[in-house]
């Protein structure tokens, strides 16, 4: 089925919001609205035959033997450091331009976050910089799809092979996304996924997943998640509550089944930006894009005056949003934290990455329009830059 959109018909009068979470829901409004009510009158509210099915697609989706279902994206991510055996004192290197969620997880196993700068072609943690982080108290890497593009996986597998660490990736903006041919849920002993209703592949409310290569990590997190105290690394962590429910799980197959149709309108969106955009401007993949799919979690340009960009498409009617300025390593968390090298570019990221609307339902003639507007401020700002 189509998504509902993109008829060519402009909101140009309209504000254009970052996301629509309603227009994709209408076409399977009715086919929601009957599974809730055969739900709502069966008295299996969590964890029953939609969860496990949901399990059962995804990881098949993700290329892996397992996935479960745990209660959001922020749980995934404790209970998949946990299972990999992150003990208290452990180090565990990620990037500080990324949600709170991924150091808090590490902070909350008493364990300590040690931030690598990013790459400023793709902001996602750049692999020449993790070797000097790493210290004998190392256990894992933690890489993260930052806005749904994919992180350079070979190259952090052969740090992490070297050094014998584990790869938990937190994959939260990253479902769909595809590194050298393969999903990047199927990279790392496990990999986590947040089913939060802005996300790729949404719920309508909270919800997560762990993708699992090992049968024995997707029996402990199975335990976990009801409570029952599980052993990994010679280590006692205690259970907790982390369970999906029936109605996440049956919204959230629903909305997989049209997902290469959503998936389909959003990249549009993003290669009409890219139209506008010059390269130096946005997104650059790793190894030069083979093998590699965005999904466009969130679609970034860069300017040096990224306010005044702000302030111009606000006048526009176009909302726009900053984030992580400032990074990780400036919050107040980060006493827990140590800084694995300079962190320059994560902090310049903060300061000029700009976020643009992209959802399936963005109309393809206000894509256009605020691509012009984009492109006529980047190129007021080279010609000043060159006055
Ligand atoms: C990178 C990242 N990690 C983890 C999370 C946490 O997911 P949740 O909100 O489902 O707990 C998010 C959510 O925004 C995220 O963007």
């Amino acid at each position: 089925m189509a998504s509902p959109k993109n008829d060519g018909t402009s909101g140009a009068a309209k504000r254009v919001g970052r996301y629509d979470l309603i227009t994709p829901m209408l076409p399977v409004k009715d086919e929601i609205c009957a599974k809730f009510e055969k739900l709502l009158l069966s008295g299996n509210y969590i964890l029953g035959e939609e969860v496990r099915l949901l399990e059962e697609e995804l990881a098949a989706a993700c290329g892996v033997p397992e996935a479960v279902g745990v209660a959001s994206g922020s749980s995934a991510l404790y209970v998949a450091l946990a299972m990999a055996g992150v003990r208290p004192g452990d180090e565990v290197i990620t990037t500080p331009y990324t949600f709170d969620a991924t150091m808090e997880a590490i902070i909350l196993l008493d364990a300590v976050p040690v931030f690598v700068d990013i790459d400023p072609k793709d902001l996602n943690i750049d692999p020449d910089k993790i070797e000097a982080a790493i210290t004998d108290k190392t256990r894992a890497i933690m890489p993260v799809p930052i806005f749904g593009a994919p992180c350079d996986m070979h190259r952090i597998n052969a740090i992490a092979e070297k050094h014998n660490l584990e790869i938990v990736v937190d994959m939260a903006q990253g479902y769909g996304t595809i590194y050298d041919g393969q999903p990047m849920g199927s990279y790392g002993r496990m990999s986590t996924l947040s089913f939060y209703p802005t996300k790729n592949l949404p719920g309508i409310g909270d919800g997560g997943m762990v993708f699992c290569r090992e049968k024995r990590d997707a029996d402990r997190i199975r335990k976990f998640r009801a409570h029952q105290a599980v052993t990994a690394n010679g280590h006692l962590y205690s259970g907790w509550n982390s369970r999906l429910d029936e109605v996440q799980a049956m919204v959230i197959r629903i909305r997989n089944a049209h997902f290469d149709d959503e998936q389909r309108d959003r990249n549009k969106v993003g290669e009409i930006y890219d139209s506008y955009i010059p390269a130096a401007n946005r997104l650059q993949m790793p190894n030069e894009g083979r093998g590699m799919h965005v999904t466009h979690h969130q679609y970034w340009v860069r300017a040096q005056n990224r306010d005044g960009l702000q302030k111009l498409l606000n006048e526009n009617g176009v909302d726009t949003a900053v984030y992580y300025d400032p990074p990780l390593h400036k919050h107040e968390l980060a006493v827990y934290c140590r800084n694995g090298g300079d962190l320059n570019a994560a902090q310049q990221a903060g300061k000029d990455i700009l976020i643009l609307p992209i959802h399936a339902a963005l109309p393809f003639e206000d894509a256009h329009r605020i691509g012009v507007l984009v492109k006529d401020f980047l190129a007021g700002e080279a010609a000043q830059a060159q006055s």
